[in-house]
């Protein structure tokens, strides 16, 4: 980063987030049901511009704590105080850098916390840039997801009790934040439950920003559209639904689309469901059960069971010990995604998010892995080209050890698209060297190597 001090924001998925009322596990089901909730029920979309983006609470929060330092290191030193430090996690590999976990106070008078766990840089922490992730979902958990199956330094065994270190962890480029967020993820919680429907905040974009997202629902209208292509173009639906898909539905926010529509969608939903649509040429998980000795892993090659490890090492009461989390005894499971939630608003689109972050000269970034088939390469471009921006670099590859990591284009205003050859929904999960030189590259502010 070099110039400016302050934060890099990164989000996967979308940061505005829905949920319905289903019960999920998986980040990839509850995107799933926001998209079938969406599409179903137009009524209950909003279609304000951008309203309520709850994460963004600690966005404020950090900015705050921000406003009157130089240095983002200052902040790890005052703001993450010593008795936050994790000491070891239960089952972990030996490192060299340092992690904080414990509560930040988002609202005193509700009791309204979220949970955060930081790790520092491997070295030069303190001229290496604050990353804060947030994953979307929607409500699924930054502890579940980014920290221990995408970009953090460990993942869980199959013993759902022992760590393994992850070799592309971003903390070897970055100090990283992880959120859990809003109140109701994860160990984030609220004192007043009824805060778990309800909240409203703008984002204050300030200049320290630069912006990521990954693999995002951007504008339901492309989103939906792209979707649909794409699965068509991978042999995953039928001709004759992609057809009538095409030549139904609207996808437009508060209308509802003619039944023929929607019969549609759901044959053609129908179809993929017996793959991992999140990851259309990976392996499912058969098989949940969690063996008594780790099974051999790889961070190259994703194990589909993963979610059901970290679920049972995130309940294990010594690690919430060591962690810090869950200090006021929750009533309830730590969960990947929260059925808490139940919010009922979720902007249409978040273009004019991303048109101001660009007014205001924030270099954003877009990625998406092309082996997704829910929010897809597709979708992402459709979402790009709807707002008409001239381009300023055309789409070429880029590398990484001579193979082509992905696709880039980049466009004035400063918006990079760029696509991860072989990757699904969660990038650094399915391509973590590719994902390793994205985000290096974004940091550096340095075009992807050519
Ligand atoms: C869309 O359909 C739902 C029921 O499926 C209905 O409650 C709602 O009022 C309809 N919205 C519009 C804008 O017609
Ligand atoms: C920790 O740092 C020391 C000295 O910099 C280095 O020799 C050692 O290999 C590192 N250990 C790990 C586990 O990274
Ligand atoms: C929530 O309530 C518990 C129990 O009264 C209390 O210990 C905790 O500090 C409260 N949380 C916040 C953020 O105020
Ligand atoms: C699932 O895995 C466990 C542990 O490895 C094993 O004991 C069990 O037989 C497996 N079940 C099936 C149905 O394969
Ligand atoms: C918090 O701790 C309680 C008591 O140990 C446990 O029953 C609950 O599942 C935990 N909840 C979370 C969210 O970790």
């Amino acid at each position: 980063m070099g110039n400016s001090p302050g934060f890099l924001l990164s989000l996967t998925l979308s940061f505005f987030i829905f949920i319905g009322q289903a019960h999920c596990n998986k980040q990839g089901k509850a995107l799933g049901d926001l998209y079938k909730a969406k599409l179903r029920t137009n009524s209950i979309v909003d279609t304000s511009p951008f309203k309520v983006t709850p994460d963004v609470q600690i966005l404020n929060k950090i900015q705050h704590q921000n406003q009157n330092r130089k240095q983002h290191s200052k902040i790890m030193q005052d703001g993450w105080q010593e008795k936050d430090r994790i000491q070891s996690l239960p089952g972990q590999p030996r490192v060299n850098f340092s992690q904080y976990g414990g509560y930040i106070t988002v609202d005193k008078s509700a009791g309204r916390a979220f949970y955060y766990y930081f790790v520092e840089a491997e070295h030069s922490k303190e001229s290496l840039p604050l990353l804060l992730w947030l994953n979307g979902g929607p409500g699924c958990s930054s502890l579940a997801y980014g920290a221990l199956q995408e970009l953090g330094p460990f993942r869980v065994h199959s013993d759902g009790k022992t760590l393994f270190k992850n070799k592309y962890s971003w903390n070897k480029v970055a100090n990283v934040l992880f959120v859990e967020s809003p109140a109701g993820v994860g160990f984030s919680y609220s004192n007043r439950t009824s805060d778990y429907d309800k909240s409203g905040d703008r984002i204050t974009a300030g200049d320290n920003y630069v912006f990521m997202m990954g693999n995002a629902v951007v504008n339901d209208k492309t989103d939906y559209r792209g979707m649909y292509d794409y699965r068509g173009s991978h042999a995953l639906i039928s001709p004759e639904n992609l057809r009538r898909i095409r030549r139904n539905c609207k996808f437009l926010p508060n209308v509802n689309d003619s039944n023929v529509c929607i019969a549609a969608t759901k044959r053609a939903d129908a179809e993929v469901n017996d793959i991992d649509v999140y990851n259309i040429y990976g392996p499912l998980c058969f098989n949940q059960t969690l063996t008594p000795k780790p099974r051999r892993s790889s961070v190259i090659n994703f194990d589909p069971c993963s979610d059901y490890y970290v679920h049972v090492y995130l309940n294990r009461p010594e690690v919430q010990e060591a962690m810090h989390a869950n200090t006021t005894k929750l009533t309830h499971d730590w969960q990947s995604c929260s059925n808490l939630l139940n919010w009922n608003d979720s902007p249409s689109t978040i273009i004019p998010l991303l048109q101001e972050f660009m007014a205001k000269g924030l270099r954003v970034w877009l990625f998406s892995g092309d082996t997704d088939g829910v929010v897809p390469v597709t979708s992402t471009q459709y979402s790009i080209h709807s707002m008409r921006l001239p381009i300023k670099r055309v789409w070429q590859p880029w590398y990484k050890r001579r193979e082509v990591g992905g696709y880039t284009q980049v466009y004035k205003g400063d918006l990079t698209f760029a696509t991860v050859r072989g990757a699904g929904h969660q990038v650094p999960t399915y391509q973590p060297a590719r994902a390793l030189s994205l985000i290096s590259h974004f940091l550096a502010g340095t075009p992807l190597a050519n």
